[in-house]
Order: C-alpha cells, then sequence, then structure tokens
C-alpha cells in the first residue's frame, strides 16, 4: 500500500532488512520418505499390547508437530498389503500424506500363503492409489531378522516384487540387512530394466554398497539407524551428494545418545515416558517426523558442509526421486515465492 512512496530499491532494502531481524534462520523444508504412520504407537500402544494402551491416540499432534517443524511431505511406509491398504487410507486424508505398497523382508511368510493373490492385492493397491502412491515398497532381504521369515522365502518375494515392479512406473523403497552380497547381486540384475531405480533406505551398508548402489542409479536413505557408529560416519561422508535422502523410519530408529552421531545434533525437543503421556509433548523413544531436523544436522556436520544449503539439495533429490512433476515447476514457483517475499 505505501509502494507509491518509496523506491523500488527501497523498499526491496527495507524488505531485506525486515527479514534479516525478524526471520534470522531461513525455514527448512523436509519430506520424510520413510514414517510408519500405522505403527500402534501413534495409537498408545507399545510392545503390541492391545489391551493395555499406555495413551490416546495422538497422531494427530504427531503431524502437527511435524508440519510446524517444516514437513510439507511425508511418505507412509507400507509393509504388508494390511499395512499398505491403511497407510494408503491415512494418506488419502491430507494432501501432505503418501504412502508406499509393498511387502516387507520380514512379512514374507504372509506372501507365501497364496502367492498370486498376494502380488495382485499390490498390484490392485498401486492401481488404486493413483498419485498417493508414490514408491513400491517397503521390500528387501533382512538377514538380522530370520526367525521371522527364512533366508530362502524372502530372496523369493524380494525377487517376485522386484518382477512385478516391472509392471509400475515408480520408484522402489528398498530394505537391506545384513545382506549385502545377495542383495547387490539381484539388485545389479533387475537395475537396467528399473527406470526410476529408487532408495535403499535405513542405510547401514559399506562404502563400497553405497558406491555401487549409487552408481546403478540408486538414492540412499538415512535415519538414525545409519548414524550409529564411527564407521556409518564415515560411510556417510562419501556418498555422493546427490544420492542422499532424510527419513526417520519412524516410530523407529531415533537418534539415541549413545549413537555416534549425537554429538552433532543441535535441536532437542522435549519429551515424557508414555505413561506420563501429553498432547504437546513428544514420547520418550518413539520416533517421530519432526525429528527429521537432527538427521539434517548430523548429516550436514559430519560432512562438513552448510545444513541448509544441503537441506535444499536433499529436498531436490526428494523431490526428483518421487515427485518429479513437482521439480518440473517448483522452479518458477520458487521464483515467484522469492519475489514476493522481497516485495
Ligand atoms: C521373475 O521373473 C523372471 C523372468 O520372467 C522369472 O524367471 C523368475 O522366475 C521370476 N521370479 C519369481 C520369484 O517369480
Ligand atoms: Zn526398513
Amino acid at each position: 500500500m505505501h509502494t507509491n512512496l518509496l523506491t523500488a530499491f527501497g523498499l526491496l532494502s527495507f524488505c531485506r532488512l525486515f527479514h534479516l531481524q525478524n526471520t534470522p534462520s531461513f525455514k527448512m523444508k523436509f519430506i520424510d520418505i520413510g514414517a510408519n504412520l500405522k505403527d500402534g504407537m501413534y495409537q498408545g500402544i507399545y510392545n503390541g499390547k492391545t489391551e493395555n494402551p499406555k495413551h490416546e491416540p495422538d497422531l494427530e499432534h504427531v503431524l502437527r508437530r511435524a508440519w510446524d517443524a517444516g514437513l510439507h511431505k511425508i511418505i507412509i511406509t507400507g509393509t504388508n498389503v494390511a499395512d499398505s491398504q491403511s497407510a494408503l487410507k491415512l494418506a488419502q486424508s491430507d494432501e501432505r500424506l503418501y504412502s508406499t505398497v509393498g511387502c516387507h523382508p520380514t512379512q514374507c511368510t504372509e506372501y507365501e500363503s497364496d502367492p498370486d493373490a498376494y502380488s495382485q492385492s499390490l498390484d490392485k493397491l498401486i492401481r488404486e492409489g493413483g498419485n498417493k502412491v508414490v514408491a513400491f515398497g517397503e521390500f528387501g532381504l533382512d538377514y538380522d531378522r530370520l526367525q521371522y521369515c527364512p533366508k530362502e522365502i524372502q530372496l523369493k518375494y524380494f525377487e517376485k516384487q522386484l518382477n512385478l515392479s516391472l509392471n509400475h512406473n515408480l520408484p522402489l523403497f528398498l530394505h537391506c540387512r545384513n545382506a549385502e552380497s545377495d542383495f547387490m547381486r539381484i539388485i545389479k540384475e533387475y537395475a537396467p530394466k528399473l527406470s526410476r531405480k529408487g532408495v535403499v533406505h535405513s542405510f547401514d551398508g559399506t562404502t563400497q554398497q553405497a558406491l555401487d548402489l549409487t552408481d546403478l542409479g540408486f538414492y540412499i536413505g538415512i535415519n538414525g539407524c545409519s548414524l550409529k557408529t564411527i564407521e556409518n560416519l564415515e560411510v556417510l561422508k562419501s556418498i555422493p551428494e546427490d544420492r542422499l535422502l532424510l527419513e526417520t523410519d519412524c516410530p523407529w530408529c531415533e537418534v539415541k545418545q549413545s549413537h555416534a552421531g549425537y554429538s552433532y545434533v543441535k535441536t532437542k525437543h522435549d519429551n515424557v515416558k508414555n505413561m506420563k503421556w501429553v498432547p504437546d509433548k513428544m514420547v520418550k523413544s518413539r520416533n517421530e517426523p519432526a525429528n527429521i531436523v537432527q538427521i539434517l544436522e548430523i548429516v550436514a556436520a559430519v560432512r562438513g558442509v552448510d545444513q541448509e544449503r544441503l537441506g535444499s539439495k536433499i529436498h531436490t533429490n526428494t523431490l526428483r526421486l518421487f515427485f518429479p512433476h513437482e521439480l518440473a515447476h517448483s522452479d518458477t514457483t520458487n521464483h515467484a515465492d522469492g519475489t514476493e517475499r522481497a516485495v
């Protein structure tokens, strides 16, 4: 309204000054690419004790904290047919939520009862989900937890889902735990056929594996479980910047005080034990999307780079893999935002 009283230059300087004084830290934009929001912990259920919830369902508070913390999209991980179905349903309730569809290696015995029907159910969910389903997964190999599903069965459904994924034009959301050689042998065979590649999430592998995966065109997802040891932090330094993605894997994989990465955490939130639940506080030992800033803080510090610049780079990586359509016109959108802020 005072535009006519000021030269354009004067107005711009005034706004710059205002901007500097009032918003000293640029508000980071995050996308959590791995959030298990359908986990019982967000219903107050811990250790599977459905008959004895520790507190009322509080996903709305968890999500409010996420949006307040700068998250603007969250991808909910689907880990079997039923879970993928409820993840999709939740995703359909908010335009900022998306989901994945797949069968986790620890759940593969479920697939075994009627493999073709199971594949069809996955297929059907992907088709029903439309643009809400942004990845095929979570699937892969987990040799740390063979008690849930034997190796041979895991291998069979890793391949079966890779085959199935060729019918869909989706990036993959992959899990690999203590299974590097089988995982790499199989993924190398499929990579040329996978047009959009994908991410190996919760990465805790070797530098060699990270480089092999990025050479194949895959991205690497980093969360608290990727930052536990000094070796993990060394591997992190070797990952090409344009292949890095951030996630929480909540309610799992929080950054614990005993982890090597913890000393780099700057943002710490108050929390209470689940018995002492209050709506406005995080629950101790239950991770949530708002904690994603801690992952960025550690990754930037370990790699010795500017946090804001890295965050913005990773945000672009995330759009490139999961939301390429938005990246195509986000350049002009950002420009418009910037201009608006300056005037
Ligand atoms: C995957 O597809 C290949 C090629 O069609 C086939 O030979 C293989 O048996 C399939 N694997 C599974 C586990 O279905
Ligand atoms: Zn996983």
